[in-house]
């Protein structure tokens, strides 16, 4: 995806779904961010360019350097900062996928075979390696030791969310504040960084850059909300992963977590049985008739819109514009997609 009409073709698709006029006001922007990551991703070991196209190239939502594009913009800032750094949160993003899809076991992204699935583990693991330090090469290149110190923690808070998840896969008892600890960690981290960065190259004053930082962790916590939703009910050709992922690993998200919490003891020890031991062919469609009975997607998503709207009211300091009606049509974007 290099040229503006790529890119314009790319995001007509999210016209209704209200991520577009966030899109419009950086995608100018955007545009120099992609030539940053596609220049970035160069090696000459063939391999990591190689891997690395496969993943970039198939596109993503752009949603995290985005939202750095935008939360700058809403700072009034001009500058070339906050293009690089956009790429940086871009890295960041691709390399924890790269990881993800190895330690969810993956065949599906972005609508095409998983880079784990065609270059295998090894590979994938090494080429995320490389992805996270391009991003730190590029966090240096800016030279503020304030953006390094929020990007290199929302680095350890990931690999810390993705491994305290790993360390809960396949157990029932998984608490609500736990699971809100691990997406908060794994997901909204990186949303909180992307936001947050955009307001310290404005150099504004700490409340503003506190507002985009609470404005972007609570739209990543409904983002992965939305993302647990979609695993049970999307069309996988339109999200492009494959649906049931987590229920075949055994990972607990809100609307097992909900079903089993009102489910009868027989339900219970239906899901006791396919998190915590074996699993059947026909187990999802039960677990889905489980999830239906109880309504329990419907709940995430009431979930969701909880965060959502606290994602608009911490933008609540800034003044009326069009960037921060484009900010908080993100918001419903990221609760209304199928993608
Ligand atoms: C996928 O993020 C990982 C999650 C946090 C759920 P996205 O849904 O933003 O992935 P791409 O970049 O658009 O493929
Ligand atoms: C997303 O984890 C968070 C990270 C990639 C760090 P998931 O495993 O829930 O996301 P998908 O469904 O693979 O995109
Ligand atoms: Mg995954
Ligand atoms: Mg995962």
């Amino acid at each position: 995806m290099s040229s503006l009409t790529d890119l314009k073709t790319s995001f007509q698709k999210t016209e209704k779904a209200s991520l577009k006029p966030l899109m419009d006001i950086v995608v100018q922007d955007l545009e120099d961010t992609n030539q940053i990551i596609l220049d970035r991703m160069h090696s000459d070991v063939e391999l990591i360019p190689t891997l690395a196209r496969h993943l970039i190239a198939a596109g993503g939502k752009r949603l995290r350097p985005v939202l750095t594009l935008g939360a700058a913009k809403l700072c009034g800032y001009e500058g070339d900062r906050a293009k690089k750094l956009a790429a940086c949160v871009e890295f960041i993003h691709t390399a924890t996928l790269l990881h993800d899809d190895v330690v969810d076991e993956s065949d599906l992204r972005r609508g095409n075979e998983t880079a784990n699935a065609l270059w295998g583990n090894q590979a994938s693991v090494l080429v995320g390696d490389f992805l996270f330090s391009r991003s730190f090469q590029l966090m240096v290149e800016d030279g503020s030791l304030e953006v390094l110190r929020i990007l290199s923690n929302a680095s350890a808070v990931i690999a810390e969310g993705e491994v305290l998840q790993l360390m809960n896969v396949g157990d029932i008892s998984l608490t609500e504040d736990k699971y809100y600890e691990v997406i908060g960690a794994k997901t909204a981290a990186l949303f909180t960084a992307a936001c947050e960065v955009g307001a310290v190259v404005a150099e504004r004053p700490e409340a503003e850059v506190k507002a985009l930082a609470d404005y972007g962790t609570n739209l990543g916590i409904a983002f992965q909300l939305i993302d647990d939703a979609l695993d049970y009910s999307a069309e996988q050709a339109s999200l492009g992963k494959t649906i049931g992922d987590d229920f075949r690993e055994g990972k607990v998200t809100l609307p097992v977590l909900l079903a089993n919490r009102k489910g009868t003891p027989d339900e219970q020890n239906f899901w006791k049985r396919v998190i915590e031991q074996s699993q059947t062919k026909s187990d999802l469609d039960t677990a889905l008739a489980l999830i239906e009975k109880y309504g329990t997607i419907a709940d995430t998503f009431a979930a969701a819109r909880k965060y959502g709207t606290a994602a608009k009211e911490a933008l609540g300091i800034f003044e009326d514009s069009p960037v921060k009606s484009a900010l908080l049509s993100a918001v419903d974007f990221a609760i209304d997609r199928a993608y």
